[in-house]
Formats: C-alpha cells, structure tokens, sequence
C-alpha cells in the first residue's frame, strides 16, 4: 500500500476547518495513521498548528509533502511573495512542496500570466518544490497553461466527488498532463448516505467513504479527505486497500448529479 504515485501523493489529509490544539493532533494522527501529504491554506489560519504537528510527529522533512496556496487578494507580486513568506514562517519550513493559486483572481483583477510569472518565479527561487492551480475552468486552466510556456503544474485541486466529477476540468486537466487533487472528495460526509455506495462498501466489507475515495483515486486523482475523528482519519486511509471492479466503477460514474458543495461569490463561471 504505498500513498505515492506521481509528483503529489495519492492520498493526502485536508486541514481545512481543523484549528487549534484540535489541528496540531489531527495533524499528527493522520502522518500516525500514514499519510505523508498535508493540505493547508493561508486562509485556514491553522498553518502554524499544522507545522507544529508536522514537526511533532517525529518524520523527517523529506517525508511530508507540503501543500499551502496564496489566497485570491495575494495575486499581486509583491503580495504573494509576502503570503508565501509567511506560510513557511508560521509553518516552520524553508520550502514548500507545492504551493496553488488558491482561487484565479475574481473578475481578473490580476491578469493569469501575472500570477502564474509570479508563481513560477517562487518556484525558481527554491521556495516551493512544486506549484499548481486550484479553482479553474477549462478556460483559465488554458491561459494559465499557456503563460506557463511548457513548464509543469504538479496539480488542479477542484471539488471533485461521486455527485460531482467535474469531468470537464478532469479532461482538460489530464490532457495538459496535470493530474487533479479531488477537495470534499467525502461530499463533505454525504457519501456515507448514499445507497449506490453503501451497497458496494457492504460487498467489498469496507465504508461508503472508503469506497468514494477508492472511486476517485482508480479514476486517477489524488484525494485529500479531512475528518476532525481520529478513528475516521484511520477509516478513510484504509481506502487505499480497496480494488473496485469495472462494474463498480461504472455504477459509482452514474452518481454524477453536478452537486456542487462550493459557492463562494468570487468564484468563476463554472463549467
Ligand atoms: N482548494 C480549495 O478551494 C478547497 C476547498 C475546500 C476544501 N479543500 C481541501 O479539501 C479538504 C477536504 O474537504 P472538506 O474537509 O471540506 O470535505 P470532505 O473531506 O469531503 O468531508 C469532510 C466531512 O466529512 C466527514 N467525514 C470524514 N470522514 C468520514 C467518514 N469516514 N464517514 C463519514 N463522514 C466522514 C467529516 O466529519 P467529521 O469531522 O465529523 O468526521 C467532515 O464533516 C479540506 O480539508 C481542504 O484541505 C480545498
């Protein structure tokens, strides 16, 4: 069972609204239980507790992989150096290893080729191991790939789900060669009610939301459930033991509903 397969782990745990105390040792419970990916933001305002439970947990460095984003006022150069700056000081690192626009800037306040030259002039600097998106269409996946001039994204994190597969993006994702990292990958818990996927959890003696994760991951995302229970943050590792037929696949593909969980009033025109 190994939480790797190309540049961003398979699967990796979701910080967002674990905070305090209540981060440092969910942070530490989940590299226990074997995760090695840790997704944060400076908009969680929990990057100092996740660093405090990174350091705690005894790995070295090299063994967690990293992830913050700049938040959509920060686009600007001066700005997102600055934000950048600050997420390693309040996580105790020198370097992340990858670093995403969080959201494009609303309205196009900050055109894609400048935060996407910024972005990559942090990478050359050593800040960050890697760099990617988060939040695009096709359309500013496009211009943002485009401003790149060939150089990589190692990831397009979008909320991706068994009620929403966002398949539009995946494609045009996958055929940029970025690989996409799927938020409320769990449908922030709504897939533990869910009939298709208990009745396959049941057959395979595994959970509904094992299920959707192995779902998301055979699909080729890498995942980043969060749960504030030890004892689920377990559960859903355990996905990565799970082997889904075709026939699985395929029933769990026709749960596509276009579901969204997201809706924040700067967010771009959804495809
Ligand atoms: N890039 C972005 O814009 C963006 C946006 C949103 C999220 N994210 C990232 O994605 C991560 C995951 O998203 P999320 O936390 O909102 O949603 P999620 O992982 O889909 O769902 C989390 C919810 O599911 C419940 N849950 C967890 N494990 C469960 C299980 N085994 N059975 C039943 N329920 C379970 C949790 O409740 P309990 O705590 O009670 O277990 C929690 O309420 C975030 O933490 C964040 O890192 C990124």
């Amino acid at each position: 069972m190994s939480v790797y397969r190309g540049v961003v782990p398979q699967m990796g745990f979701g910080t967002w609204q674990r905070n305090g105390d209540a981060a440092v040792d969910c942070v530490q419970a989940a590299l226990g239980a074997g995760y090695r990916a840790i997704d944060t933001a400076e908009r969680y305002g929990n990057e100092a507790e996740v660093g405090r439970g990174i350091a705690g947990s005894g790995l070295p460095r090299d063994e967690v992989f990293v992830t913050s984003k700049v938040w959509w006022d920060h686009l600007a150069p001066g700005a997102m150096r600055d934000a950048i700056r600050g997420s390693l000081d309040r996580l105790g690192l020198d370097r992340l290893d990858l670093y995403l626009i969080h959201w494009p800037s609303p309205s196009g306040a900050v055109a894609v080729e400048s935060y996407v030259e910024t972005l990559l002039a942090l990478q050359d600097e050593g800040l960050t191991r890697h760099v990617g998106l988060s939040n695009h269409t096709v359309a500013l996946l496009g211009q943002a790939v485009a401003a790149a001039g060939g150089r990589p994204f190692a990831a397009h994190q979008v909320e991706v789900h068994p009620f929403l597969q966002n398949r539009a993006v995946a494609a045009a994702s996958a055929a940029a060669g970025i690989a996409l990292t799927a938020y409320l990958p769990l449908a922030r818990g709504a897939v533990a009610q869910d009939p298709v996927l208990a009745e396959i959890a049941a057959a395979q003696g595994a959970t509904p939301a094992q299920v959707a994760l192995a779902f998301l991951m055979a699909e080729g995302h890498a995942v980043i459930p969060s749960s504030s229970k030890p004892e689920r943050v377990v559960e859903n590792f355990g996905a990565l033991r799970l082997a889904l037929s075709g026939d699985e696949i395929a029933r769990i593909r026709g749960l596509e509903r276009a579901e969204r969980y997201t809706r924040v009033d700067f967010a771009p025109a959804w495809d």
